[in-house]
């Protein structure tokens, strides 16, 4: 089994020899995107027989009512545009969330949500803020904005740090369970920082679905400056369609639409999407299994003299034990084709992040551990 030796980086494009080309370049591009950080995805390699514990997907397959879409779906309907708004699919994510429609937007996966809110909540000169570590496309997003990404540094064991008043920010990201810690918020740290704070706070809730108590959609009904936001890679098996979404004040999600692309999300996805929300009981199977999963796997590491940070996700942050490397760790399995990501430098570099497989995936990595 061939896996390639390196880490991909991503795409890069082969730089300009000639050197009228690098003038050209340095005019037409944008000097905030020629310098800017891109963010950098997990690896997807094609390779048979890996045991695939680096981007947090669902290792169960997604609801059967999913299944019989895709094989009763009508080729020939995919001549016409899909519905702009996604009537259908907002009105039962309303259902679901005792909202009106109106107060829900859909995405093509919450990254596009993620990024059309930055655009729409910051201002020329202004700041982005979120704790530290959190999820790394945040300060991308604030990059692309060209305003300022102003970090929380997080407690000891990564715990909430109430931000400081002064930080003169417009848009707080504020991921609950965070990633890639796990770590959920106690709600009344939430809603009280919610209420003080002046800005538009985002309750980045992926891996709500996954924690006890977490859920700020009723914040979000009732004060105008919460958006949460929602996707349905995780929990609903589905981080290949790409649909995710936000819940918030009707100003904020009209603001929104006037942003997004036309038709930001696909016919299929739509579908597809709609047929998954109507099986809520698979999904929420699937998340108890992988619940299971994730506290027999961290007594295990534990056990094994690993720090294990409490997860209310659907992965664990965990460090090997004193003597052992993360890096070496990250090759070693890497080498024997388990696959876990590793964050370098800071504070996440003494860690390993291990999405939670199926049961025997993570007897498989427990063995190579
Ligand atoms: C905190 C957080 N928010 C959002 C996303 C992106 O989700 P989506 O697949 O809906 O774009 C991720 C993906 O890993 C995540 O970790």
């Amino acid at each position: 089994m061939a896996m390639p030796g390196r880490p991909a980086s991503g795409l890069t494009a082969p730089s300009p020899n000639n050197a009228y080309i690098l003038f050209l370049m340095n005019k037409l591009i944008r000097k905030s995107v020629q310098d800017l950080h891109a963010y950098t995805p997990g690896e997807q390699p094609n390779v048979k027989g890996l045991i695939k514990l680096n981007t947090n997907e669902n290792p169960y397959p997604p609801s059967p009512a999913v299944k019989r879409v895709l094989r009763e779906y009508s080729a020939e309907s995919l001549r016409l545009y899909p519905d702009p708004v996604c009537t259908a699919l907002r009105e039962r994510l309303a259902e679901i969330h005792g909202c009106m429609p109106e107060q829900l937007f859909v995405g093509n996966g919450s990254d596009e949500v993620l990024r059309l809110i930055t655009r729409a909540c910051t201002q020329q000169g202004g700041a982005v803020g979120a704790f530290s570590p959190t999820y790394s496309l945040y300060p991308v997003l604030a990059e692309a904005e060209e305003v300022d990404f102003r970090p929380v540094e997080l407690a000891p064991a990564f715990q909430w740090r109430e931000p400081p008043e002064n930080m003169e920010a417009t848009l707080f990201f504020l991921a609950n369970p965070n990633a890639p810690t796990g770590v959920a918020y106690a709600p009344a740290l939430v809603e009280a920082f919610c209420r003080r704070f002046s800005g538009v706070v985002v309750l980045d809730e992926a891996y709500a679905d996954f924690a006890d108590g977490v859920n700020g959609v009723a914040l979000a009904k009732t004060q105008p400056n919460v958006v949460v936001c929602r996707t349905l890679s995780k929990s609903f098996s589905l981080a290949g369609l790409r649909i995710g979404y936000a819940i918030g004040a009707c100003d904020v999600v009209a603001a929104l639409y006037k942003l997004k692309d036309s038709y930001n999300v696909n016919r299929l996805s739509q579908a597809v999407a709609l047929a998954a929300l109507e099986d809520l009981a698979w999904m929420q199977a699937n998340v108890r299994k992988i619940v299971a999963t994730r506290e027999r796997v961290a007594a295990a590491l534990v056990e094994r003299g690993w720090e294990v940070i409490a997860s209310s996700a659907n992965f664990l942050l965990s460090a090997p034990p004193e003597g052992s490397r993360a890096e070496d760790v990250f090759l070693h399995l890497r080498h024997r084709h388990v696959l876990v990501r590793y964050f370098p430098g800071g504070r996440t570099g003494r860690y390993l992040r291990i999405s939670i497989g199926t049961d025997a995936e993570m007897d498989a990595f427990l063995a190579v551990l």
